[in-house]
């Protein structure tokens, strides 16, 4: 990304609150917008490397550590600040390669550090998966300091309580009991294993999940039900999130059951936060967009979920709004920012004319249903949609809501989106080799009626809706 575009977005980051007053005239907070699949940058401008993040929120200040995937296999964890989930501030590494333990960064790597705060020593503590490079050794690691923003000390490393022990999480429970919960010999199980008072070891396991091969868990309690959200081990690959819920952390979890699509929207679960408000708690499900397109690219997405009794709503949200007062969320207000559809028409698209897949499927304004385009019997890959807006209009970015049934199918990856004033001579406004999921595409503002969407190196592309933001 080039500098310019960087501070850019920094702006628009940075502007993206609106604040709200009631009647009485007392200040009901602020509205945040997180808008999912974009770049997180500070305020200088650096991206923000936390990746498989861990968080502990100190006097309404939310910490983040995670993996720094700059240098790929060899990621230190650094440490993160924010009070609205969408200015970050970078603190410090707190874990770094040769210099918190030797072996780290040589033959030994830290993955999904996790924070907690130990209400019984004042003290903070990461634990995390410490690996070799063939995933062989299966070991955990803790670090402890005094500050959340301290000297993290290394503390412990090994297989907990002998167990090998690899993809992992932490929770803590309301009593102030701390676990570590881990995908135990060769990913074949999930491992709860309950720490010790000052949190340092592990000294109760409970093998949870057995012979289900999950990994990435994340649980969250909601009275006296605890539920679970865990992926299928497939590596940077995202697979289908499952859920699971029960009363008692060490038995009594219910089947697995999907929710979301088949890709968890793209995303691998890292962690569940409580935004708590004077008159709601939202719950939000934050996951690792891994490999978009590379490791050290990988996003972080938010979006907020609901529970119901026992059911969870958990679906994507390409941007929301967030009330960090009352802990309200809500959808983003729209109006103004994409072109009105309604006198849209589909001048000409590859694949299917009319019926199930029909072109104008992506100008209905209804998600739930497609355009497909498959590669020709002669072979050729190029999938395009052509659209008429009516009249000349001023845009500056795409946004691609993606056939959400078809899951990982029919992604449009490599694209061209070009504009024109007389659907006759077409300047491209944005091109690329890797069209980000379900994600504004900005670009320099241009004029123009017709604009065409063009898909290359897909045998199939299936796109639910195409909206351009307004000028
Ligand atoms: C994933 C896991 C990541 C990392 C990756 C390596 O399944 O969630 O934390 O270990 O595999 O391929």
């Amino acid at each position: 990304m080039k500098r310019i575009e960087i501070l850019i977005l920094c702006v628009m980051l940075a502007v993206t609150t609106t604040a709200g007053v009631k009647a009485d005239g007392k200040s009901e907070g602020e509205w945040t917008t997180i808008r999912n699949g974009q770049v997180w940058l500070t305020a200088e401008g650096d991206t923000v490397q936390a990746h498989a993040p861990g968080f502990v929120l100190v006097d309404g200040v939310w910490y983040m550590c995670g993996e720094d995937r700059a240098n790929t296999w060899r990621p230190d964890v650094n440490l993160y600040s924010s009070r609205d989930l969408v200015n970050w501030k970078f603190e410090k590494k707190i874990i770094e390669n040769g210099v918190t333990t030797k072996e780290l960064g040589r033959s030994r790597m830290i993955e999904r550090p996790k924070l907690l705060y130990n209400p019984k020593t004042g003290k903070y503590v990461v634990w995390c998966h410490y690996e070799s490079r063939n995933y062989g050794a299966s070991e955990a690691a803790c670090f402890e300091s005094d500050k959340v923003n301290g000297e993290y000390k290394y503390v412990w490393s090994g297989r907990p309580l002998g167990v090998k022990s690899r993809d992992c999480n932490v929770f803590q429970d309301k009593e102030g009991t701390a676990y570590f919960i881990s995908t135990t010999e060769e990913n074949q199980h999930l491992g709860l294993f309950r720490l010790s008072e000052d949190y340092h070891e592990a000294v109760e396991h409970t093998e949870i999940f057995s012979h289900q091969r999950r990994e990435a868990p994340a649980i969250v309690r909601l009275g006296d039900t605890y539920f679970m959200f865990s992926s299928a081990c497939t590596g940077w690959d995202p697979n289908q999130c499952k859920l699971s819920y029960s009363n008692d952390l060490r038995q009594g979890w219910t089947p697995l059951e999907n929710i979301g699509n088949n890709i968890a929207f793209d995303t691998q679960a890292a962690a569940i936060l409580e935004v708590r408000g004077t008159k709601t708690t939202t719950y939000l499900y934050v996951g690792d967009r891994w490999q978009d397109p590379g490791l050290p690219d990988t996003k972080t997405i938010i979006f907020p979920i609901e529970f119901e009794g026992e059911k969870c709503k958990f679906e994507y949200h390409e941007r929301f709004d967030i009330n960090f007062t009352t802990g309200e969320w809500r959808e983003t207000p729209t109006d103004g920012l994409f072109v009105d559809k309604s006198g849209w028409k589909v001048v000409e698209s590859s694949g299917e004319a009319e019926g199930r897949g029909a072109g104008r499927n992506v100008i209905d304004g209804d998600k739930t249903t497609a355009w497909f385009s498959r590669q020709g019997e002669e072979g050729e890959a190029l999938h395009f949609i052509q659209i008429d807006v009516g009249r000349k209009q001023k845009i500056r970015g795409l946004l691609l809501t993606p056939n959400l049934q078809a899951g990982g199918r029919g992604l449009v990856r490599d694209y061209e989106f070009l504009v024109s004033a007389d659907g006759k001579e077409w300047t491209v406004a944005s091109s690329g080799r890797w069209m980000p999921y379900y994600t504004e595409v900005d670009f320099e503002a241009q004029e123009c009626r017709y604009f065409k969407l063009v898909c290359k190196r897909s045998r199939f592309v299936s796109v639910a809706e195409i909206d351009v933001m307004k000028e």
